[in-house]
């Protein structure tokens, strides 16, 4: 579907999910960064307005600032404009200061690059797995069928989630937070919230009668300050684990492969070798920016381009806008799988930098070599469905056909 192109602000409400769905925004968001670097989006429908920040440098002159900024009253939209976050204080992204971090240094202890060997092996091999029944079956969705497959099997590895939870959980998490279909509301979405909590709070009550050697048994044994975490810290924190561990990932992903299908010139680049395999994955993270933005809550007034943020106001930083900023960007608007250098933002900065952002590597890199050496390239075969949400980007379905490359497979079969 062909997106209306949107550029007056007036016309456009940053709160509504279906913004995102029906507008290609572009236009928009270099009017903000032009002429309005701190935009006030205002209230609708009994909603509370909140400030934009469009420009690159504003975005991370806020994601540093943990002064007059805070967390943890929320940091996305719904949650920041609903009334604040139940996991405050004690989830690691909604929590600031001394508890958030102890509690980060605990969970960077298990999100390590060296702590995950095992694990990039087995993304490794999972990938190159599915990459390679999905050629031999000619076409699939790859939304459904293998981008779904890769983070959550990553995830529920490291929680040490059994196989056969694993769909159930992977259909709640699309719930809880992006919408696939437009009949799944708020309130179907926090119930998809529960239903995840109350599947960790078992788990953590099994892991403390019999410790394995996973994430969850890990935080079982951990302590802040000298008192060991509650079962609820260690339920939420693996809530957020879930939730920022997979639906980021697999829309990345597809959004990746969506754009290979589209621009044959830079699939070549990436198979004749011609690009680095790191370097095209910070530009598939940069065009994708999944996560469209995140927010903080003034605590102390504060001022930027000669606009006074007063505490209590909500302030949001625009991914979707600084990943395109002509101001730092070279051609911004070019999906360039060669880009150098590429200091995107789809990360996040500062003191709550993604922790995920090695393993979200780790997956799209193999992602992009299972295709370079099992394909000759991907072919769109049908209509790629948008979620509906004013937080996360990309498609909930993507037809492909994957074609082969016989060398390789045949090579693959053999071994
Ligand atoms: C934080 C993006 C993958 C776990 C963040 C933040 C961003 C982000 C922008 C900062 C939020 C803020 O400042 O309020 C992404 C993207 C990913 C990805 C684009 C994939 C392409 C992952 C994965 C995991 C993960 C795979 C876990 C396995 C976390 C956690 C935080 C976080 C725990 C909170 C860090 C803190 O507050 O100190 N992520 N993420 N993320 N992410 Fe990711």
């Amino acid at each position: 579907m062909v997106r209306a192109s949107a550029s007056a602000p007036a016309t456009v409400d940053l709160g509504d999910p279906d913004t995102f769905a029906d507008h290609d925004l572009d236009g928009f968001w270099r009017t903000l960064r032009d002429t309005a670097p701190v935009y006030w989006n205002p209230p609708v429908g009994g909603r509370r307005g909140f400030w934009v920040l469009s420009r690159y440098d504003d975005i991370m002159a806020a994601y540093r600032d943990d002064l007059n900024l805070t967390s943890e009253r929320g940091n996305v939209l719904v949650t920041l404009l609903g009334g604040g976050d139940a996991g405050a204080g004690r989830m690691l992204a909604v929590t600031d200061g001394h508890r958030h971090h102890e509690l980060r240094k605990i969970l960077q202890r298990v999100l390590s690059p060296r702590v995950l060997s095992d694990v990039a092996a087995a993304v490794r091999a999972n990938t190159r797995r599915l990459i390679r029944e999905a050629v031999e079956a000619g076409g699939c969705d790859f939304a459904a069928e293998i981008a779904s497959r890769i983070p959550m099997t990553t995830i529920s590895n490291l929680l040490g989630v059994p196989e056969q939870d694993r769909d159930y959980l992977l259909a709640q998490t699309k719930a809880a937070l992006s919408a696939d279909t437009e009949d799944v509301d708020e309130t179907d979405s926090e119930m998809a919230r529960n239903e995840i909590l109350l599947y960790f709070m078992d788990m953590v009550e099994e892991r403390r009668a019999a410790p394995g050697d996973d994430v969850i048994s890990m935080l079982v044994a951990s302590s802040i300050d000298g008192v060991p975490l509650s079962d609820e810290d260690i339920v939420l924190n693996c809530y957020s684990l879930i939730i920022g561990g997979d639906e980021t990932s697999r829309l990345t992903m597809i959004d990746g492969v969506h754009n290979l299908a589209a621009r044959p010139e830079q699939w070549r680049r990436l198979k004749d070798g011609e690009v680095a395999i790191d370097t095209a994955v910070d530009e598939v993270l940069r065009w994708a920016s999944p996560t469209m933005h995140f927010g903080r809550t003034v605590v102390r007034e504060t001022e930027m381009h000669g606009v006074r943020l007063r505490p209590g106001e909500v302030v949001t930083l625009w991914h979707a806008s600084g990943n395109r900023d002509e101001r730092v960007f070279d051609r911004p608007g070019e999906f360039d799988l060669g880009r150098a250098p590429n200091k995107h933002l789809a990360f996040g900065y500062g003191p709550h930098f993604c922790l995920g952002s090695y393993l979200a590597r780790v997956e799209i890199a193999e992602l992009l070599l299972a295709l370079r050496d099992f394909t000759t390239g991907v072919e769109q075969t049908g209509e790629a469905l948008r979620i509906r949400s004013n937080f996360l980007t990309g498609f909930s379905t993507l037809p492909v056909r994957l074609r082969p490359d016989p060398r390789s497979m045949k090579e693959a079969a053999t071994q």
